[in-house]
């Protein structure tokens, strides 16, 4: 009985599927379908944050190629480097609630200004988290601007209890606000920022994440100067590569 099922099929010639089969097929074909469309969102996405903010978008390439670097130097799993990579790429996508006068500065931000600031991890978790299938992403963008000393935003949580993925973020993000040639802050050289670093591991930041960081730097030959504008492509194209992987 079992042969005439399997080997059953339809006009078409297909092979006839049992109820179960159909409906699991049809599951991952929504699945599959709500993937790609997801996919579609996040480049929409990406393309509008480049028009917005050509700032933003340069850093957020630079933190994702960093951080992409430092997931892999960890020996962390492909889907958790990718998971570091988008959530680099998005981390600061909710930046969109600041006006250009806050986001286009130089000058020092007012105690009012700081507090819209420190809304954007939230505004991004809230983008993203509307993506079907990126909520780990989104829950790890919450919580780029976390300490490990429990000072930081939005929900001051402690050490281990702050996402990997948010943990390796902040290592890159403040690795590129120090570097980056449009920083907020003084520019630094590579030397001094690595020091600097290392002067706020364990209070800041993950105190493992920086020495792999620091060490990454000193062996790899992965270029690790300034980002500019090409590079928002080539980590988009990295993204895509994901994708199709
Ligand atoms: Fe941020």
């Amino acid at each position: 009985m079992s042969s005439a099922v399997a080997s059953a099929r339809t006009h078409s010639g297909a092979p006839l599927r049992s109820g179960r089969t159909r409906t699991l097929h049809a599951a991952r074909e929504r699945g599959e379908i709500d993937a790609v469309r997801a996919r579609r969102l996040l480049n929409a996405l990406l393309r509008s944050l480049y028009l917005r903010d050509r700032m933003t978008a340069r850093h957020s390439a630079a933190v994702a190629r960093y951080a992409h670097e430092l997931a892999v130097a960890t020996g962390a799993s492909v889907a958790q480097q990718r998971l570091v990579h988008t959530a680099g790429l998005l981390h600061d996508i909710g930046k969109f609630i600041l006006p250009d006068s806050i986001l286009q500065t130089k000058r020092g931000l007012s105690a009012k200004e700081w507090e819209l600031v420190k809304r954007h991890p939230a505004a991004s978790a809230d983008i993203v988290s509307h993506l079907p299938g990126y909520e780990q992403v989104a829950q790890a963008i919450l919580h780029h601007h976390e300490r490990i000393d429990g000072f930081g935003y939005p929900a001051r949580l402690p050490g281990n209890e702050i996402p990997w993925i948010s943990r390796v973020i902040s290592v890159a993000d403040a690795y590129d606000a120090m570097t980056g040639r449009d920083s907020y802050s003084r520019l630094r050289s590579v030397d001094d920022a690595l020091a600097e670093l290392q002067r706020v591991a364990g209070t800041q930041l993950d105190a493992r994440l920086v020495e792999t960081f620091v060490e990454r730097l000193g062996t790899t030959s992965v270029s690790f100067s300034h980002a500019d504008d090409a590079d928002f492509e080539a980590e988009l194209a990295l993204e895509h590569s994901f994708a199709a992987g």
